[in-house]
C-alpha cells in the first residue's frame, strides 16, 4: 500500500479532495470548542493538500445528534473561523453539503456541517455516501478515531470513492499500535475504566500478551468484589461478575502478574473534602466510595515500570474530573513520561486527562477512544477492512468488488 506522502505527490489543482477527520471536540460551558491534539494534528495534512492546489472539503461528525435533525448545539459553524485562523487562510462553511454543492476554487478549503445531521450517516446509507464522493477525486481517510464506525462517512465513502488513501495520522496510529501488539519484550498494561463490558475484548488480548497487567477503576472494583472485598458504595458492575471471575481464572492460567489496588482514596461525598481519606482496600466503610487508587498502589506500578520495555496505558485511574480523584493519574502520567520504556497511551478519557494535565513525552498518544480499543483488540477496523478492497492503497480492485 502506498503511503500518504507517496500518494500526495500525484495531486494537482485538478483534484477535489474529501478529507475525513475527527473533529469530535469537546466544548466549554459557553459552547466554545476546546482545541486539542485532535484538531491541531490535522493542520499539517490540510496544509499539505492545499499546497498541491487541490480544493479541499473537510468532513467530520460532532457528538451524537439525533439523525435527520439539525441541532445547532452540534454545529460546526463556529469551528470554521477557528480553522481559518489556524491555517491562515479562508475556510468556507458548507451548511447543507453534500445536497447543496458550491464551486470550490483550486487551493480553497471548506468545512462541511456535522455529517451526523444526515439521517443516512449512522446507518451507512449508500445514497449519502455516493453523494459525498460525487465530485471527489480522492478521499483521505484521516479519522482513525471513528474508523470503528460502519457509517456512510467512514466505511461508506471508502466503498464508493474512486480513490481512497489513509491520512498520515491514521497511518501513524496503525504503525504505533501494531508495534505494541507485535512487540515481544517485557510489556506492561495499565487498564482502567468504569466497565468490564466495554473493555473485555481488550483485556482478553492483554492477558495473552502482557507480563504485568495493572487494573484500576470500576474494572478493578468488580474484580475486587469477586475476591470478597467490601467496597462500600463504590461502583461494581454486578451484571459482569461471571465475566470478571472468568477473566481472573484466565489470568491465573497465564504467566502474567495482575496488580490490583492495595490502597485507595475514598470519600462519602465528592463535594465534602473532609470526607476524603486514603485507606487500605480492606478497610472501606459502607458509606464510602472509591474515587482513586492510593499512593502504595502507584508505587507498585512504578516498581514494575522499571523492568519494562514497553508500557500501555488506557483510562484514568480515578474520577479525574474531580480534584480528589486525579492524583494517581497525574503521578502515573509523570512516571510514564520520565520512564525509559516505549509508551503507548490511548482512549478518549486518557486524551482528555492528558489535556488537563498538560503532560507530554510519550512514544505515541492515540487520538482514538473506541477506535483505539477496537484496533488493539482486533488488529483491524471496519474502515481498514473496507480499504483492503483496494490495491496499491488507492486503486479499486475490480475482481474483489464484483
Ligand atoms: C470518539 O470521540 O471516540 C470518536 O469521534 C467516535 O465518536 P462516537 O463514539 O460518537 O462514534
Amino acid at each position: 500500500m502506498l503511503t500518504f506522502s507517496q500518494n500526495i505527490q500525484y495531486l494537482s489543482c485538478k483534484d477535489t479532495v474529501l478529507l475525513r477527520v475527527d473533529f469530535n471536540l469537546s466544548r466549554d460551558k459557553d459552547g466554545v470548542f476546546v482545541i486539542t491534539h485532535r484538531f491541531l494534528s490535522m493542520l499539517p495534512v490540510i496544509k499539505q493538500i492545499v499546497a498541491k492546489g487541490c480544493s479541499l472539503i473537510i468532513v467530520s461528525h460532532l457528538g451524537r445528534p439525533k439523525p435527520g435533525v439539525r441541532n445547532e448545539v452540534y454545529s460546526f459553524a463556529s469551528l470554521a473561523p477557528v480553522l481559518a485562523e489556524a491555517i491562515d487562510m479562508p475556510v468556507s462553511f458548507l451548511s447543507h453539503w453534500p445536497q447543496q454543492k458550491t464551486y470550490l476554487a483550486p487551493g480553497s478549503v471548506a468545512l462541511a456541517e456535522n455529517i451526523r445531521f444526515h439521517e443516512g450517516d449512522a446507518n451507512n446509507s449508500k445514497k449519502l455516501a455516493e453523494k459525498m464522493v460525487e465530485d471527489v477525486t480522492l478521499v483521505v481517510m484521516e479519522a482513525f478515531a471513528c474508523s470503528h464506525r460502519n457509517h456512510a462517512s467512514t466505511v461508506g465513502i471508502v466503498d464508493c470513492a474512486s480513490r481512497v488513501i489513509l491520512g498520515p495520522c491514521h497511518e501513524q496510529e496503525i504503525v504505533a499500535i501494531e508495534k505494541f501488539r507485535c512487540f515481544s519484550g517485557k510489556r506492561m498494561a495499565i487498564v482502567a475504566g468504569k466497565k468490564i463490558t466495554t473493555k473485555l475484548a481488550l483485556l482478553e488480548q492483554m492477558v495473552e500478551k502482557m507480563d504485568v497487567l495493572c487494573l484500576a477503576g470500576g474494572i478493578a472494583n468488580t474484580l475486587l468484589h469477586c475476591q470478597g472485598f467490601n467496597l462500600g458504595c463504590s461502583f461494581v458492575e454486578y451484571s459482569q461478575l461471571r465475566a470478571a471471575s472468568a477473566l481472573m481464572d484466565l489470568i491465573r492460567t497465564k504467566n502474567i502478574q495482575m496488580v490490583l489496588p492495595v490502597d485507595v482514596v475514598v470519600c462519602e461525598n465528592l463535594q465534602d473534602s473532609a470526607s476524603v481519606r486514603t485507606t487500605t482496600i480492606d478497610a472501606i466503610d459502607p458509606q464510602e466510595q472509591i474515587i482513586d487508587v492510593g499512593p502504595k498502589t502507584i508505587e507498585h506500578y512504578k516498581k514494575h515500570l522499571h523492568a519494562m520495555e514497553m508500557v500501555y496505558w488506557n483510562g484514568p485511574l480515578g474520577i479525574y474530573e474531580h480534584e480528589f480523584g486525579m492524583a494517581a493519574s497525574a503521578s502515573l502520567a509523570q512516571a510514564l513520561s520520565d520512564c525509559s520504556a516505549s509508551t503507548l497511551l490511548g482512549g478518549g478519557d486518557t486524551l482528555s486527562l492528558l489535556h488537563v494535565l498538560g503532560c507530554k513525552g510519550y512514544s505515541h498518544v492515540s487520538m482514538g477512544g473506541g477506535a483505539f480499543l477496537h484496533y488493539m483488540a482486533h488488529g483491524t477496523s471496519p474502515v481498514l477492512s473496507a480499504m483492503s478492497a483496494y490495491e496499491d492503497g488507492n486503486q479499486l480492485c475490480e475482481e474483489q468488488r464484483s
